[in-house]
C-alpha cells in the first residue's frame, strides 16, 4: 500500500469552507499512520489550495517518484472526475459528453478560444508537472462500508 516510487494524491473538491480539508486532511493522517512510509498529500480540484499541480509538487519532493495515484474522493463520477481532473491532470479522459451549460462553477475559462492550446492545457497556470505515470482511481462509488455509515446517520436520529 506504499513505496517510495509512487506518490498518493487524495483529492477532494475545495471549498471556501474549512470542513472539506479537515476531513480529507484526517484521511491523509490515517492513511500515513497505517503506512508511514506512503508517501501521499491531500489536494483540492478547485477553490482552495493546494490545487493539483502544487500537490504534485509536494509529492516530488518527498520522492524519486514514478508513479502517482491520484483518488477523488468523491461519492461519485461526475463532469469533475470524468472531465475536469483528467483535463487538469493532463491525461487522457474517457469522457465524451457533451459539455455542461448547468454546472455549479464554470470559473476555468473552458471556452476560452482566444488562446491556442491544446484542451489539456487549458489550466495553464494549474499545469501539472510530472514526467511518471498519472493514475485517476475510480470515486468511492457503491461500497457497502459507506452504506454503513449512512445508516449511522439515520441512526443518529431514530
Ligand atoms: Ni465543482
Amino acid at each position: 500500500m506504499s513505496d517510495k516510487k509512487t506518490g498518493i494524491l487524495l483529492l477532494s473538491h475545495g471549498s471556501r469552507l474549512d470542513d472539506g480539508e479537515e476531513v480529507i486532511k484526517a484521511y491523509k493522517e490515517m492513511y500515513i499512520k497505517e503506512y508511514p512510509d506512503a508517501i501521499v498529500e491531500y489536494g483540492f480540484m478547485e477553490i482552495r489550495k493546494p490545487g493539483i499541480s502544487e500537490t504534485v509538487e509536494k509529492l516530488k519532493q518527498q520522492g524519486d517518484l514514478e508513479k502517482i495515484i491520484v483518488v477523488p474522493v468523491f461519492i461519485a463520477h461526475g463532469l469533475h472526475t470524468k472531465r475536469d481532473i483528467p483535463g487538469l491532470l493532463g491525461i487522457e479522459s474517457d469522457f465524451d459528453g457533451e459539455e455542461s451549460s448547468g454546472h455549479h462553477h464554470h470559473h476555468h475559462g473552458h471556452h476560452d478560444h482566444g488562446h491556442h492550446h491544446h484542451h489539456h492545457h487549458d489550466h495553464e497556470d494549474e499545469k501539472v508537472d510530472f514526467d511518471g505515470e498519472i493514475i485517476l482511481t475510480d470515486p468511492l462509488g457503491i461500497d457497502k462500508r459507506v452504506f454503513e455509515v449512512i445508516k449511522d446517520r439515520v441512526s443518529e436520529y431514530l
